[in-house]
């Protein structure tokens, strides 16, 4: 199960860049297609921040693991990454994105936008991209 719900984590990362790009340019656009897209894109994150938690508590290197002899937290690029900043950006993205939502649905397009471009930019900072040191993963499942 575990490696299925990595895969996908993975894979849903493509579906919230497109949904959060989609519906930024909507709030730019002033488009009341906003009220859909926006909604998906909440849904999607929520799903992603349960997928994540889990990970977090339950993964192969979650918190119930426990960290490997000798390894210090704050020290250590790969626990810190996985344990500290990814949750806490991505945490903070989908804050954005829900607050974002309720703006959206008011067609409040300027408070909207402004608060997806910043869930935007926490997401994309806090991804394991592939060319990462250390954290990187793979652009899709089970890939190299
Ligand atoms: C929009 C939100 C998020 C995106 C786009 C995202 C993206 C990713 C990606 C691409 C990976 C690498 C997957 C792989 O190795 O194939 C990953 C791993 C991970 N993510 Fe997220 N993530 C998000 C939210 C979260 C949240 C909210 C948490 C925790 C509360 C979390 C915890 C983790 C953990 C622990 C791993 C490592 C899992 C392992 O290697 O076993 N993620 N994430």
């Amino acid at each position: 199960m575990d490696t299925g719900l990595l895969h996908l984590h993975n894979i849903l990362r493509w579906v919230i860049l497109l949904l959060l790009i989609v519906t930024l340019l909507q709030a730019i656009a002033k488009s009341n297609g906003i009220r859909p897209t926006s909604l998906w894109l909440l849904i999607f994150s929520h799903i992603m921040l349960l997928i994540g938690l889990y990970q977090l508590i339950a993964g192969r290197y979650g918190t119930m693991k426990g960290l490997p002899e000798g390894v210090s937290l704050m020290k250590d690029t790969f626990y810190r990454f996985y344990w500290i900043e990814h949750p806490l950006m991505m945490v903070l993205a989908i804050i954005f994105i829900t607050v974002a939502r309720g703006k959206a649905k008011l067609l409040n397009y300027k408070a909207t936008a402004w608060l997806l471009f910043i869930a935007l930019v926490l997401i994309l900072a806090a991804i394991p991209w592939p060319f990462r040191e250390i954290v990187g993963r793979p652009w899709f499942p089970g890939v190299k």
